[in-house]
């Protein structure tokens, strides 16, 4: 099944929401900060396909139209902001918090609370508060592109159906989420003393 054939006259909507949001981004005004470092490296934007779409709501219990799609689960469009620090990703958490356009119905913060598995993420559920875009939800995830690359394999294990040495590789997978945070943490602070420094001598 296409995407247009699932979301039916809803799709429109749904990509116009893609575009906004993408765009949106673009305008972040410290795209590149004073330093020369690039807080958003890239953004990435996906409509769900409708087998998974179908998949989240057979998991939880509810008719697999898209009506009760869009109503009841808030990613069927996800942006994915790739940040350089920790730092830019709450940076530009609060410049969203304060659009006019959006509202955020939910944050998830895995940075500061990891799932048991290593995963840290931050995650905005937003509703569109313009009237063209009212109804439309979608998910913004940021996270560092340390994390990123993380995330991408350890999503693997979710397609595999026998995962080899499965204990080991999960185990293995948390430690590496952990040392990147570890990582992460201290290429900020290296930033920052650098920064600082920089400030200092002009
Ligand atoms: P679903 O996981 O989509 O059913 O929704 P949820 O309500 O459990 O939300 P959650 O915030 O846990 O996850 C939303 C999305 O974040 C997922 O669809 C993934 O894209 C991403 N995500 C969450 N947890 C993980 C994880 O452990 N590993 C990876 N690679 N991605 C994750
Ligand atoms: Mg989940």
């Amino acid at each position: 099944m296409t995407l247009e054939e699932y979301y039916g006259n809803k799709f429109p909507l749904l990509k116009q929401g893609e575009t906004y949001l993408k765009t949106l981004m673009e305008t972040y005004p410290n795209f590149c900060n004073k330093d020369g470092l690039q807080a958003i490296l890239y953004i990435k934007t996906r409509i769900k396909t409708p087998e998974s779409m179908i998949e989240k709501l057979k998991r939880h219990g509810m008719k697999e139209d898209s009506q009760t799609a869009l109503q009841h689960i808030h990613d069927a469009l996800g942006v994915r902001v790739i940040c350089s620090f920790v730092e830019d990703v709450y940076q530009i958490a609060k410049w969203l918090q304060e659009r006019n356009e959006i509202q955020i119905m939910e944050k998830k913060d895995y940075i500061a609370y990891p799932k048991p598995n290593g995963y840290r993420s931050l995650h905005l559920i937003i509703r569109f508060a313009t009237d063209d875009l009212k109804g439309i939800t979608a998910e913004i995830q940021l996270r560092t592109i340390a994390l990123d690359f993380w995330a991408a394999l350890e999503h693997q294990i979710k397609y595999k159906h026998n995962v080899p040495h499965e204990e080991i590789i999960r185990s293995e997978l948390k430690r590496c989420a952990d040392e990147i945070a570890s990582v992460d943490l201290s290429m900020q602070t290296i930033r920052d003393i650098l920064q600082n420094d920089i400030w200092e001598q002009t």
